[in-house]
């Protein structure tokens, strides 16, 4: 089968262009990633004098900041450029041609192309509208023939919690890997990580993309026994988080509570922000993580181009498909947020 491509998205330059706005002007509301800048990042990459050379190829240090989070060891521990790098180095590892990975849908989409892109067949084991409950007994039936199991939990897109006895429920069914993308856990309070201890074939997935909010220095890390750490280990490719990103990485992990007082105002936000899109009329998905989905109707894709035209990106889904009337909006600043309402409030009523 032809792999997927990945459809990238239009980017903020391009949209202030077509919205003859400033790129400033623009709010990202599609990439779920946080509304504060980390102000201490500019004074950790200044202090690096040795950027000539390339980085550590060990990550030690990422390792450890990690490990020490987390409770476990280091060697239980193997940082990525981003979560998503080790997805895709996840499906190279552990699927090969004709095997099966699952995953519940609508999910992350790269789970599907990872697995594709690794000669495997993907699984869709679908949540139905309109609550999308997880199908957990479909997803166990399926785990028991799967190779790997794909889980993100908290849910992206659907922005719910997973409940603790799915995902065991999941792991007990299956010989094969259970890979839990925990890139939300910040924000729902469960991490998944005594599961590693536990269990040989489980991996979870973290990112400091979200909470910790350095998502453009592409940093996260998988959690495994160290033999599936080993194998992935194995395969990386060299350097491919830069020196400059280690260190904003270690930085921000040392920064728990800093990341801590972030998840409070983001969640305080997200109230705000759940409030102004019932009050235009949408129904507002529970969540617990840094962004909403919301069922708006037919007019799910003419709504976002429209937003769009004003710098106000949101995401839409493939239409049609089961998310074909959502929109998802990320938790912004309040004063985006409500320039956001205003445009809806004009569009909507
Ligand atoms: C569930 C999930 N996994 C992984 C990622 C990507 O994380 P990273 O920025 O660390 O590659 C995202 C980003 O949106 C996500 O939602």
């Amino acid at each position: 089968m032809k792999a997927p491509r990945y459809k990238w998205q239009p980017t903020t330059a391009e949209i202030a262009a077509a919205a003859g706005i400033r790129p400033e002007e623009v709010e990202r509301f599609d990439h779920n990633t946080s509304p504060f800048a980390a102000e201490w990042a500019a004074g950790v990459a200044g202090s690096l004098p040795q950027v000539n050379e390339y980085p550590a190829a060990t990550y030690r240090s990422l390792r450890e900041a990690a490990a020490s989070l987390s409770g476990l060891q280091p060697e239980q521990i193997v940082p990525g450029a981003g979560a998503d790098e080790l997805i895709l180095l996840a499906a190279r590892a552990f699927l090969s041609r004709g095997d099966t990975a699952a995953a519940t849908t609508p999910t992350y989409p790269l789970y599907e192309i990872a697995t594709i892109q690794a000669g495997a067949v993907f699984q869709s084991v679908p949540a139905s509208s309109p609550d999308f409950a997880f199908p957990e007994d479909a997803l166990v039936r399926a785990a028991r023939d799967s190779d790997v199991v794909w889980i993100c939990a908290p849910s992206n897109p659907l922005g719910s919690a997973v409940a603790d006895d799915a995902v065991d429920a999941v792991i007990a069914a299956t010989d094969g890997l259970v890979i839990i993308d925990a890139a939300y856990a910040e924000f729902s309070g469960t991490d998944w990580s005594s599961r590693v201890d536990r269990h040989h074939n489980v991996m979870v997935l973290r990112t400091l993309s979200k909470a910790y909010g350095i998502a453009g220095a592409r940093v996260g890390y998988a959690m495994a026994h160290p033999d599936l750490i080993n194998a992935i280990d194995g395969i990386r490719p060299p350097g491919s988080i830069s020196s400059i990103s280690v260190a904003l990485g270690v930085e921000a992990l040392g920064r728990e509570q800093e990341m801590r007082a972030t998840v409070a105002k983001v969640t305080a936000l997200r109230g705000e922000l759940a409030a102004g899109l019932a009050g235009v009329g949408f129904r507002v998905l529970p969540s617990l993580t840094n962004f909403v989905l919301c069922e708006v109707g037919a007019r799910a894709h003419s709504l976002a181009a429209k937003l769009m035209g004003d710098g106000l990106v949101v995401r839409k889904f493939p239409s049609p498909g089961p998310l074909g009337e959502y929109l998802r909006f990320t938790v912004r600043s309040s004063a985006a947020q409500k320039r956001l309402i205003d445009h809806l409030e004009r569009y909507v009523t």
